[in-house]
């Protein structure tokens, strides 16, 4: 396997507006990230992704651009980011930016002109229909609630948005919005960032004739017609050969509804499209048949049946991103460690779980913390699109019951993530010196980044060690994954092979002790424990032995 700096590197992904404000607004700011750099580095990340700073009214926190050149004001200026890419290369890190091209914000220029006339030159930069029977042209649904279609009275037709309304789906069969989209690429690269993230990336490719969902239902799930669509892999190949392809970066796509099979064409080691994708499998693990608010208790088997699939998958023909959360889903150590009384536990053994396996690894911002999901009483309280809209049609509209669905708010809602990261104890975390545009989570007291830094066992550290272990062995990054203890229903034990070393993962994702005994194959008498989060005895390097609630530990054989 062909070895890249990506392959070895650590990213860590900031959320702009709550990660650090400079000027009391209540919002984070370009100068609030900068102000934070020799944190992350002595973190010792080597990659930043940073969700959308540009100008944007802000439907969707960013993911809703107006003009992809311009710095949204909240944020700051375009010579504060010139800054924050010059003191980042400084400090040898990586800059990768969030690229949002599926769609764009309905007060982008292009959308502005678009919705004019049905023959303004930037019409066909949208996709307008026009209506059926006197409703929409068909029945999908948006991701964020409702018909996946708006009515536009100037010209008496629909546009697709399969976000929010304000955020119009671009045309990609056009080629001269294509060639727009490059060029707003290779501007950005001309800068010298180093990559892309890209937002929701394989459903730029609607199938022909926007087929409705064959559901009977008035609003449905179309998602066959535009994830992984027929023309997606002729759209990225022609971005690589005209952009990516004439810079040393790096590119990772979010891709919903993507197979192995699919990650292996947007990930191909020829690297002709991506160089890795976000897969939402395990993502859906907690999810019922009625979606991602149906929360259902997920169960270990599923994920070891999922992340192993990807594992071997992609084995030789591809590379995996490595997350547990985001900006977009539940803060990890609630979900699936202990977010009370193993915490730390917990959040250390998740940490081991995912930056031993084989891929790059991607941190969110405060996970290095240990920080947790929130409660808040009031649905006002909340911020996201995306909760608000599901609310209003199933509470407002549908009458379900608030509680319960204010339950399913507390286990998924993106906001979980969004709250203001939490530097140290006094008022709003150190975040702001202003009011919050989000509140704060109120264990900020607790755990804040300054305890961390002070505290030699926190989880902070560990991560520290973590990514300190990746630039020293090999085996870490390019490894062949195996599992073993298959059917344990306490502990997820898997190993990684590379010429003569291999590495033995052990993680307990219970709250129980659980005992463990290893296959007769892997020769354990000469182990060496690489890292761990409880104290070992000598006495337990022996092929069976217990592993305490939530351990972990990873030891090295040769
Ligand atoms: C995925 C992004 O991560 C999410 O935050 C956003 O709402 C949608 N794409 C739409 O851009």
């Amino acid at each position: 396997m062909e070895k890249q700096w990506w392959k070895n590197s650590v990213v860590y992904q900031i959320y702009p507006r709550s990660f650090m404000d400079s000027n009391g607004d209540g919002i984070g700011d370009l100068r609030g990230i900068i102000s934070k750099l020799d944190y992350l580095k002595e973190l010792g990340v080597d990659v930043i992704w940073l969700s959308p700073v540009y100008q944007s009214p802000n439907d969707d926190n960013g993911y809703d651009i107006s003009d992809y050149q311009k710095i949204m004001d909240e944020f700051g200026t375009i010579e504060d980011m010139d800054e924050l890419l010059n003191q980042m290369h400084e400090r040898g890190m990586k800059l990768m930016m969030d690229l949002v091209v599926n769609h764009s914000s309905d007060e982008h220029q292009w959308f502005i002109e678009s919705r004019k006339s049905k023959d303004n030159p930037y019409r066909d930069y949208y996709i307008w229909r026009p209506g059926k029977d006197g409703a929409e042209p068909n029945n999908w649904t948006s991701f964020f609630s409702g018909s996946a279609w708006q009515y536009d009275e100037a010209t008496e037709e629909y546009y697709l948005h399969l976000f929010s309304k304000k955020q119009p789906d671009l045309n990609w069969e056009n080629p001269t919005l294509r060639k727009e989209i490059y060029d707003m690429m290779k501007w950005w690269l001309d800068k010298g960032i180093d990559g892309f993230r890209m937002d929701v990336i394989n459903l730029i490719s609607k199938v022909d004739g926007l087929p409705s969902a064959p559901g009977r239902k008035r609003y449905d799930w179309g998602g066959d017609f535009f994830m992984n669509g027929p023309r997606v892999h002729e759209y990225l190949q022609e971005m690589n050969r005209e952009v990516l392809s004439k810079y040393e970066i790096m590119t990772v796509g979010e891709c919903p509804g993507a197979s192995t099979a699919d990650a292996i064409k947007y990930a191909n080691n020829d690297g002709t499209e991506l160089n890795m994708i976000f897969t939402f499998e395990h993502m859906d693990l907690d999810s019922g048949p009625g979606g991602k608010w149906n929360v259902k208790p997920w169960i270990l088997a599923d994920l070891k049946t999922i992340m192993s699939k990807w594992q071997n998958d992609l084995e030789g023909k591809g590379w995996n991103s490595l997350y547990l959360n985001n900006h977009d889903q539940p803060r990890m150590v609630s979900r699936f460690g202990n977010d009370k009384e193993y915490r730390v536990e917990s959040a250390k053994m998740l940490g081991t779980f995912l930056h031993m396996m084989k891929g790059t690894p991607y941190i969110y911002q405060g996970e290095e913390l240990g920080m947790t999901n929130v409660r808040f009483e009031q649905i006002e309280d909340y911020n996201d699109i995306e909760i608000h809209n599901m609310y209003r049609e199933k509470v407002v509209e549908g009458g379900e019951d608030h509680h319960k669905v204010m339950e399913a708010i507390y286990i998924k809602g993106r906001d979980n993530a969004r709250t203001p990261m939490q530097w140290d104890s006094s008022e709003n975390a150190g975040f702001t010196s202003g009011t919050p545009w989000l509140k704060l989570n109120p264990n900020y007291k607790e755990i804040n980044v300054a305890q961390a830094v002070a505290d030699p066992n926190s989880i902070y550290h560990y991560y520290q060690q973590l990514i300190k272990l990746r630039k020293e062995y090999e085996v870490i990054v390019y490894g062949r994954y195996e599992l073993i203890l298959e059917d344990d229903e306490n502990i997820y034990a898997y190993t990684r092979t590379l010429g003569n070393e291999k590495l033995v993962v052990l993680c307990n994702f219970s709250g129980e002790e659980s005992p463990i005994v290893l296959p007769d194959d892997i020769e354990f008498s000469t182990a060496e424990l690489l890292i761990g989060n409880y104290p070992v005895h000598e006495e337990d390097s022996v092929n069976s032995f217990s592993l305490k609630p939530y351990e972990a530990r990873v030891y090295l054989l040769k």
